[in-house]
């Protein structure tokens, strides 16, 4: 009697954890429909976002990035990259005819004691780094000798750009939570901050690190149109209109486009396949109710949903051991790439790039005559270039929702460090001085 209870009592311990991940399993779904819904709603609060500020969770930020870099940039420029889980400093040196001459790249983990400390103290580090950096890698110049370079600088957090150079923080995402930067104007403090370590450098453009891998995947392709960064957190941007941005009235610019950061993190529709450990993990968050898709997609919140998945079957079984084989299917990682994958064709519908003339619908006329357009899409992040499988995931996903008709025109194009040296070259693009003086 002993034996057959245990027996009983095992095969329901069996029964709960297989019922938990077929419930997991249904909940985190992502059949080519429901991404379909997912493109649309995208596509809808792109609108919203843009009609109004705060008309939609996509806060679709102007850059003020009118021209993107076309291959003919020249000279010396440094570039500051913040706001993932390494801070990086890049010098290139441009040759123009889309030529890249040398490129230096360090990069240094940001002590996790800063990601909360002062405005201060986070530059102090930073701009001592940079100063480090400068002197030795600064073709064997004294610091006098290179003064007044140029410089980029990535930060990869929502900002209210006041112009390509200028900018205010909205808010922190990914964990960092320096309060007193809130609001501050970005800029002003690097700089503040580089004065005070003796170095007198001119930040030329602040660019969100999507901004910068679109600027480097024009450089590289002309016909590239947007960029996704899907890394520790999860953001893309795209070449808009000037005339579509509602909410700027009579913005005007001399190329007629303008690049829109869309901070696609903070995306949310009631498409997106939620489960209950997506509800447990955002309210435990620094951030609840915020940043939702992020939470769904990148490398930060990741291995925590699938720690919460494994610690709900610990608690429902002592079989955990035999349970290896399901736990080892696709789930979090597939959803995530698939969820990215609905977001850039989502892009591509708003901007008449998915072969159906955009939201209002109908084939547009270039495609039936057979001109249906090249877009080149730049993809940088961790998740995308050091994991094949998402990566094949995302790509096999965007194809499938834009059936083959389409999909041979979408180039999803990796970019590696693309960002950082995408800002770099804002910055050529920026620069006030001659190529001379800043050689
Ligand atoms: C977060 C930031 C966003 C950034 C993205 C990727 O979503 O808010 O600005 O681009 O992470 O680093």
């Amino acid at each position: 009697a002993v034996m057959v209870g245990r027996r009983v009592k095992s095969r329901r311990r069996w029964w709960r954890v297989v019922r938990a991940v077929d419930e997991f399993e249904e909940a985190a779904a992502t059949p080519v429909g429901r991404l379909r819904q997912v493109v649309d709603a995208m596509a809808v609060e792109m609108h919203a976002g843009l009609a109004s500020e705060g008309g939609s969770k996509l806060k679709m930020l102007l850059t003020y990035v009118d021209n993107l870099p076309d291959g003919s940039e020249n000279g010396i420029y440094y570039a500051l990259h913040v706001g993932g889980t390494n801070f990086r400093i890049l010098r290139i040196q441009l040759g123009g005819q889309r030529s890249i001459i040398e490129h230096d790249v360090e990069r240094k983990p940001i002590p996790q004691l800063l990601m909360t400390s002062t405005s201060e103290e986070f530059f102090d580090f930073i701009a001592s780094s940079l100063k480090e950096f400068v002197e030795t890698k600064g073709n064997g110049l004294q610091l006098a000798e290179v003064r007044r370079k140029d410089l980029g600088f990535t930060f990869s957090f929502p900002v209210k750009q006041t112009s390509v150079s200028s900018g205010t923080l909205i808010k922190w995402t990914k964990g960092f939570a320096i309060e007193d930067m809130v609001e501050k104007d970005v800029v002003e403090c690097l700089e503040k901050a580089l004065s005070r370590r003796g170095l007198d450098m001119n930040v030329a453009a602040l660019v969100n690190d999507s901004v910068g891998t679109l600027a480097v995947g024009h450089f590289i392709d002309n016909d590239t149109v947007a960029a996704v960064v899907i890394g520790t957190g999860t953001n893309a941007c795209y070449l808009e209109r000037a005339d579509a941005v509602i909410k700027c009235q009579g913005l005007l610019t001399t190329s007629g486009g303008v690049v829109i950061n869309m901070e696609w993190g903070n995306f949310w529709s009631s498409h997106l396949p939620r489960t209950s450990y997506d509800i447990e993990l955002d309210s435990e968050s620094q951030n609840p109710n915020d940043q939702g898709f992020e939470k769904m997609i990148s490398g930060l919140y990741l291995g925590d949903i699938v720690r919460r998945v494994i610690c709900r079957l610990c608690i429902e079984s002592d079989i955990f051991g035999s349970l290896s084989s399901k736990l080892s299917t696709r789930f979090v990682l597939r959803r995530a790439a698939r969820l990215a994958a609905a977001g850039i064709v989502g892009i591509l519908k708003k901007i008449g790039r998915d072969g159906t003339g955009g939201i209002a619908g109908g084939r547009i006329k270039g495609y039936k005559s057979g001109k249906m357009r090249r877009s080149v899409v730049a993809v940088e992040g961790g998740l995308y270039t050091s994991y094949t499988i998402f990566r094949e995931y995302l790509n096999n996903a965007v194809a499938e929702i834009l059936g083959e008709e389409i999909a041979p025109y979408v180039i999803l194009k990796m970019m590696e460090d693309g960002s950082g040296i995408g800002t770099a070259m804002l910055a050529a693009s920026n620069s006030a001085r001659s190529v001379d003086t800043v050689q």
